[in-house]
């Protein structure tokens, strides 16, 4: 089975209170809870890592590689400016598919720019907590 970690960056711990009209009113746990459920459905083991520090997120992704058959980023706002996480998914050799709650694309011009993309596997945006599941599945499908 696939072991994968859901990584979500700046500001995420703030789900559930934090601009709700856009991210909605669940909260990180909530959201954990209910891909870890999902998860344990689809035989998939998830680990779960928040961090509102670009270091932090860069050493993350540097210890998946060993650990992890891939990764479900959510950069935050660091999607759209960091070039050293950038370069840390560059860096290592398993996949990472971008994730975000919102579309950046229907929100404010900074937000149009994603860093990542061009070095993450995939991009989903603006479908919510699915979207996450939806990352979970590409890795199911597609096990190393
Ligand atoms: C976000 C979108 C980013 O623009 C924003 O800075 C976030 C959350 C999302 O999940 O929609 O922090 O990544």
């Amino acid at each position: 089975m696939p072991h994968i970690l859901i990584l979500n960056g700046p500001n995420l711990n703030r789900l559930g209170k934090r601009e709700p009209e856009v991210y909605g009113k669940d909260t990180l746990t909530d959201l954990e809870k209910k891909l870890f459920q999902f998860a344990e459905g689809v035989q998939a083991e998830l680990t779960f890592f928040q961090s509102n520090h670009e270091g932090d997120i860069i050493d993350a992704l540097h210890e998946a590689e060993e650990q992890y058959d891939g990764v479900v980023l959510n950069p935050g706002a660091f999607s759209h400016y960091s070039y050293a996480i950038r370069d840390a998914v560059a860096a290592i050799s398993i996949p990472v598919v971008e994730v975000h709650l919102s579309n950046p694309q229907a929100r404010e011009a900074f937000r149009h720019q994603s860093v990542i993309a061009p070095v993450a596997r995939g991009q989903i945006a603006g479908l919510g907590f699915e979207g996450y599941k939806l990352a979970v599945c590409y890795f199911l499908n597609n096990n190393k």
